[in-house]
């Protein structure tokens, strides 16, 4: 099939999720422009031709990103601060980074982007019931407050420049699931690549809560508000239940895994200033 897009930035092109979307993304646009902060180089390219094109760049430098986005039909949004950290890179990053980046989706153009945003967004909420797109924003950390305020962002541009963007709330990306808690939040990267490509195929977008989890026996999340979507998630973490049983014991049924959709990070403090842990 043609490629819809012309050219689909990758932001966070170096880690983990876009290095991932980078090698089988390509079906998507003519050309892949692929960024980070940090360096970036050809050997990750699924192509090893011109339709990539490699731009290192900060979110935090508002002038940089404008060129970064110029020529851009689509936004495959993964830069950013991945987990807590203290407040200067969290907000560099997800705060002043999302900022420059609708900034510039606005005025160069661009009307479309997936947002990898986090469950740690409504980290407070309890797995024990089914949440949808219409679940208070809870966060459980400075990560996951910035995520939301990205959230709020992705829909200001909606409602007043129809810039459309899918905030899709990831709860565990990850080659398979690595402890129990993942038995409810693993999300296959087969699966995010399925969900990216129907948020890039879909004729009409608008700015959808969707939940990025896989077809787990044991989900919390209800996407009927994302059926719209040709997406349909594939994979059960439930089939790796055996292997986590013989390799490790089952947290009790208290500890904060089973009690809230943010596990640990509940009970994470603020991170000072002065420690360098990113
Ligand atoms: N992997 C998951 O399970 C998961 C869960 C929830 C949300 N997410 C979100 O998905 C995205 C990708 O996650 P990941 O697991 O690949 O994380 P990752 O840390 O492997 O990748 C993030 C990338 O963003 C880059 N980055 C950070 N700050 C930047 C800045 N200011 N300018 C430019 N680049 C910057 C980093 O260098 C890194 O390469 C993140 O936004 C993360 O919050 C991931």
């Amino acid at each position: 099939m043609k490629p819809k897009l012309e050219r689909l930035l990758i932001t966070g092109a170096a880690g983990a999720l876009g290095a991932h979307c980078r090698q089988n993304v390509g079906h998507l646009a003519k050309i892949l422009r692929v960024s980070d902060r940090l360096e970036i180089t050809r050997e990750g390219s699924a192509t090893q031709n011109d339709t990539e094109e490699i731009i290192q760049c900060d979110l935090a430098d508002a002038a940089a990103v404008q060129e970064l986005v110029k020529g851009c039909d689509g936004i495959l949004h993964f830069g950013g601060q991945a987990t807590e950290s203290n407040w200067k890179f969290v907000r560099d990053s997800n705060i002043e980074g999302m900022y420059n980046l609708y900034e510039a989706a606005r005025q160069q153009e661009c009307k479309r982007i997936f947002y990898a945003s986090s469950i740690h967004a409504i980290g407070y909420h309890s797995p024990n019931t089914v949440i949808d797109d219409s679940a208070t924003i809870r966060p459980d950390t400075l990560y996951g407050a910035s995520k939301a305020f990205g959230e709020a962002l992705a829909r200001m541009y909606f409602e007043k420049f129809n810039i459309e963007t899918a905030c899709v709330r990831i709860a565990s990306c990850q080659p398979e699931p690595k402890n129990h808690r993942m038995l409810s939040t693993w999300f296959s990267y087969d699966d995010l690549v399925r969900l990216v490509t129907s948020v890039f195929e879909a004729p009409v977008l608008g700015c959808p809560i969707i939940y990025g989890v896989s077809n787990n026996q044991r989900r919390w999340a209800d996407n009927t508000a994302a059926s719209f979507l040709s997406w349909s998630p594939q994979d059960n973490a439930e089939l790796h239940r055996n292997r986590l049983d013989q390799a490790m014991e089952q947290p009790p049924s208290t500890s904060d895994d089973f009690n809230f959709i943010g596990g640990p990070y509940v009970s994470f403090g603020i991170i000072p200033e002065e420690d360098e842990h990113q």
